[in-house]
């Protein structure tokens, strides 16, 4: 495809698999601060006629946003053909509307500022709840990809009885997926968030389930208070320790912790977000997204 990829803050790992899978050429910049704290980037890697590719999970992504910007604005000023974003993980998709008045609505604000500077954009499971696709928010050609036949590879491989659960009724769209790949049986519960670190759940009966290991699945893992309340709840109830898998490790300061000392047996993530819990690569999801994206 004659592509460059550049990295940004934390996408030099998808960057080495996506080149290796894509043929792409990995590309060299040099971004730094300077002493005043404001950023320096230079390409050192012709783009001229080329498609860009910029990996960038935006995780944390207030810090990243003006490297990327930055980076994007310099390949397009030195000739590149088109510059597209490949973000493992996708920011802002939860403050999807205003629960509060006066709140900045910051998924669509999010969206239309990078659909200002960027021609497209791939993601993993970005969180489309009270939006029915990206195409609400963002005004470029996007291509969403989902973690779910790796996911339920890994269960297949590593869980002999499994009893899939998702939290919340956002969940049932990834557990049911998962759960036919995986051929598990699934339940969804009640989700209700009274605050950032307070949820309240509600269980169905699930007595039937209980000489099966349950495998909690959410799409983002944040303060792991959800996971970390279902656990709780499942233990109560007479389950065995539930495996937690995320797709996205988020980890708020002290999350993975306090998981742990809810009674979580395993926690595994996938590797959009870079954390200790990845077990689930990406890479070929990914690519196969850039490939079809570049292509069509
Ligand atoms: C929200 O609706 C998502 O699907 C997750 O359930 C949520 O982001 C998890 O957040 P936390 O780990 O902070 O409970």
């Amino acid at each position: 495809v004659n592509a460059v990829a550049f990295a940004v803050a934390g996408g030099e790992r998808p960057l080495a698999s996506l080149c290796e899978e894509l043929g792409a050429e990995p590309g060299r910049v040099e971004i730094r601060a300077f002493p005043d704290g404001e950023t320096y980037v230079r390409i050192a890697t012709p783009v001229a006629d080329r498609p860009v590719l910029i990996v960038c999970g935006l995780d944390r992504p207030d810090a990243k946003l003006l490297p990327l910007y930055f980076l994007a604005t310099a390949a397009r000023q030195q000739g590149a053909r088109s510059v597209g974003l490949v973000a493992p993980y996708l920011a802002y998709m939860r403050q999807d509307r205003q629960f509060q008045p006066g709140e900045a609505v910051t998924s669509d604000a999010f969206g239309q500022l990078l659909s200002t500077f960027l021609d497209w954009l791939v993601t993993v499971d970005p969180h489309l709840h009270r939006h029915a696709s990206l195409a609400e928010v963002y005004r470029i050609p996007t291509r969403v990809l989902h973690a779910a036949p790796a996911i339920a590879q890994w269960i297949r491989r590593n869980v002999a009885k499994p009893l899939l659960i998702g939290p919340d009724g956002e969940s049932r769209q990834w557990v049911e997926a998962i759960a036919s790949e995986a051929g598990a049986p699934w339940v969804v519960l009640e989700k209700t968030r009274h605050g950032d670190r307070d949820v309240e759940l509600s269980l169905p009966p699930l007595d039937v389930w209980l000489d099966r290991t349950p495998v909690l699945i959410d799409d983002i893992v944040s303060t792991a208070r959800t996971m970390g309340e279902t656990v709780r709840q499942l233990r109560r109830l007479g389950f065995s320790a539930p495996i937690c898998v995320g797709v996205h490790a988020i980890f708020a300061a002290g999350a993975e912790a306090e998981l742990r000392d809810a009674g979580a047996q395993q926690i595994v993530t996938c590797d959009s977000v870079e954390h200790a819990s990845n077990a689930i690569p990406l890479g070929r999801i990914l690519a196969g997204g850039v490939r079809s994206l570049l292509a069509g």
